[in-house]
């Protein structure tokens, strides 16, 4: 079979031999993609978390996202760091973990990452004096509470959305970095945001997506910058997920339930700086990136005008 393939391609005209090679270059590079896919998402087995650390601080337990990151990581056997704004949702969560998994020591810290920071922060440091944090997932995040052009946007929202997605994941890593340079070792979980990464525009919603891109470069910069000292830095990018902030009930195929993103998500952690753990987003996301841009950002300005609308509608209503 090959000596007749390389029968017929002698015979080509040589001109003829350039488009041949660089196609056949090409398809190889496209199969090497699929396989690669096939093997991240399917075959590559999770790391060995417990190699980071005893500890997992989580940011925005109570719901959500971070709250299904809570109990994977209790069954994984990590003792948690709760960080969240009411102490009730805390406790409440922590009842029900210690309920489930009875051998996980959990340490509470309120911080309202809309309110003030260093205070919060200076807690946190606080309670994890001496603890061998070795996982951190920066999850709290907030976004608009439907689509708006940006004068439309009041100051206070505008305020928490870089409060919280910005500042909060930066002063929270700060506190927690040192601690995993001493030890030499540590992983770090930023989420992000497909509205940032995957489409090539959030129209709308511009100040949330540009807070992700931030989350995106800053996890980028520190994958490079702490590599060599054991830490791994991800930023993870989920898109739909079924939560209080997506307004989505039900999970479906392309939007995982909480804890099917964080099951995913575990298997993630220390391999790649960015990721998305969720492998029918990886399908949307290569759809996204075949598209024309001006198609999606089309797309996307008509469907976010519509969230608008149907907000607007129930805030008169509210009147
Ligand atoms: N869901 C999605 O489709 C989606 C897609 C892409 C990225 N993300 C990102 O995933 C992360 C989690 O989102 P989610 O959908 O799970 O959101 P969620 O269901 O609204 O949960 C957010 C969590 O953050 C906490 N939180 C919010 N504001 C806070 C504040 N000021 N101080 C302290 N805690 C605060 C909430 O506390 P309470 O329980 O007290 O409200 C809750 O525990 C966010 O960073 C989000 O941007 C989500």
């Amino acid at each position: 079979m090959a000596e007749y393939i390389l029968e017929q391609l002698k015979s080509q005209p040589s001109w003829l031999l350039l488009p041949i090679t660089l196609g056949f270059l090409s398809l190889l590079k496209f199969a090497f993609s699929i396989l690669k896919w096939v093997y991240v998402n399917f075959i590559r087995p999770g790391k060995n978390l417990k190699k980071y650390g005893s500890w997992a601080l989580i940011t925005g337990p109570t719901d959500g996202i971070g709250k299904a990151f809570a109990f994977q990581l209790a069954r994984k056997g990590f003792n948690l760091i709760l960080v969240g704004r009411h102490p009730s949702k805390l406790e409440e969560v922590s009842e029900s973990i210690k309920s489930k998994y009875g051998s996980t020591q959990i340490r509470n810290v309120v911080v309202d990452f809309s309110g003030d920071l260093n205070d919060g922060v200076s807690r946190i440091k606080e309670v994890i004096q001496g603890l061998d944090v070795g996982l951190l997932i920066n999850n709290v995040g907030v976004s608009y509470p439907y689509a708006r052009f940006l004068h439309e946007v009041d100051d206070k929202l505008l305020s928490d959305l870089i409060k919280v997605n910005v500042e909060g994941t930066t002063k929270v890593t700060q506190a927690v970095l040192p601690g995993m340079v001493e030890r030499k070792r540590g992983a770090i979980v930023n989420i992000g945001s497909g509205a940032a990464i995957v489409i090539p525009s959030d129209p709308l919603y511009s100040v949330y997506a540009a807070t992700k891109a931030y989350v995106d470069q800053f996890s980028r910069c520190l994958y490079v910058e702490y590599k060599k000292s054991g830490i791994d830095v991800q930023c993870q990018v989920p898109l739909y997920v079924a939560t209080k902030m997506a307004s989505i009930r039900r999970s479906s195929f392309f939007v995982p339930s909480t804890d099917g993103y964080a099951r995913a998500a575990l298997r993630w952690i220390g391999y790649e700086p960015r990721c998305t753990p969720y492998w029918p987003h990886s399908i949307l996301w290569a759809l996204a990136y075949s598209l024309p841009e001006s198609f999606i950002d089309t797309w996307r300005l008509k469907f976010c005008l519509g969230i608008r609308k149907r907000g607007q509608l129930k805030d008169s209503k509210k009147e």
